[in-house]
């Protein structure tokens, strides 16, 4: 049993592992939808590249290709439908995306062939897994927050590189626009995931000198109508519609009527706060 007076003695390391395992094993209490499912079926089209023009005005994208130059290779890790690997191929000498998701990898074939780029080769793999060639620049956005063994992950993100790693976090939860809904559907708090304050706790620990940069602040996007909001709480809370108690279908359908709100051209959560994503850089 781990007594309380143990949190303070566990290493950043081990503290980051205890946080991801325990929300995996929130989630796998309450799920209904199949663990082994893409959890990305109905996310993946946030994270593909909308048109050529948002795709070079992209801040993250903006901010990461300040550190590539045009002869650079680049390796792209957790590349997901190619919000950062697509346009930075156009940028520089080759892009290799790697990425584990079916659907993600699907996305990203997609955005391949329309961008006709043939410098882009996608590995369908969890990095942990991947066997990669040296880059000159390893690019992980938004990847580390599930990632239970962070050590390794991140020495081989190092490893991996000619001249720098740049890892995209936020500074909150990603998920932390969700944590009420959860409270409204399953009555319990939800348990949050690392982010960048853990993250440069980790790379203090591992002895890594880094420079954080921040980001402009992400709105929260808009669902574009309640069908999607539904879908993508849905796929958020892990909830079967075929499988989930009558219960928690009818604690999501209120909760959606009771807080979402007219935003844009769409609808956000009543409570929707801006996200602020941080580079964290570090050279070899
Ligand atoms: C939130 S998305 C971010 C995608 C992209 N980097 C971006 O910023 O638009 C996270 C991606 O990381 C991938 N991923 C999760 N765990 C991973 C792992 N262990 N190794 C490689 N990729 C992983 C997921 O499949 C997903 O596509």
């Amino acid at each position: 049993m781990v007594e309380n007076s143990d949190v303070g003695a566990r290493s950043a390391i081990e503290n980051w592992a205890e946080t991801v395992r325990k929300e995996h094993e929130q989630a796998d209490s309450v799920r209904t939808d199949e663990p082994n499912t893409d959890h990305w079926k109905k996310l993946a089209h946030r994270f593909a590249p909308a048109n050529r023009e948002q795709a070079f005005q992209d801040e993250t994208f903006v901010a990461v290709s300040k550190y590539v130059k045009t002869d650079d290779s680049v390796l792209d890790v957790g590349a997901g439908a190619g919000r950062l690997a697509v346009p930075l191929a156009e940028r520089c000498a080759s892009v290799t995306a790697v990425e584990p998701s079916k659907t993600m990898q699907n996305r990203l074939g997609e955005q391949v062939t329309a961008w006709g780029l043939e410098n882009l080769a996608i590995i369908g793999s969890t990095w942990e897994e991947a066997v990669v060639e040296l880059s000159d620049v390893v690019i992980c956005a938004h990847v580390i927050y599930t990632v239970e063994q962070i050590e390794p992950f991140l020495r081989k993100l190092a490893a991996s590189s000619k001249r720098d790693v740049l890892v995209v976090a936020f500074e909150e939860p990603a998920m932390a626009n969700y944590f009420p809904l959860w409270k409204l559907v399953y009555s319990e708090a939800r348990i949050s995931l690392p982010s960048l304050p853990e993250l440069k706790d980790v790379l203090k620990e591992m002895q890594i000198e880094f420079v954080t940069e921040p980001l402009p602040e992400w709105a929260s996007r808009p669902f574009a109508d309640f069908e999607s909001a539904y879908q993508e709480s849905l796929a958020r809370l892990f909830i079967s519609e075929e499988k989930a108690s009558p219960n928690h279908i009818h604690n999501l359908k209120a909760a959606l009527v009771d807080t979402l709100v007219p935003s844009g051209d769409g609808l956000h959560f009543n409570w929707a706060r801006p996200h602020r994503p941080w580079l964290v850089r570090w050279s070899l």
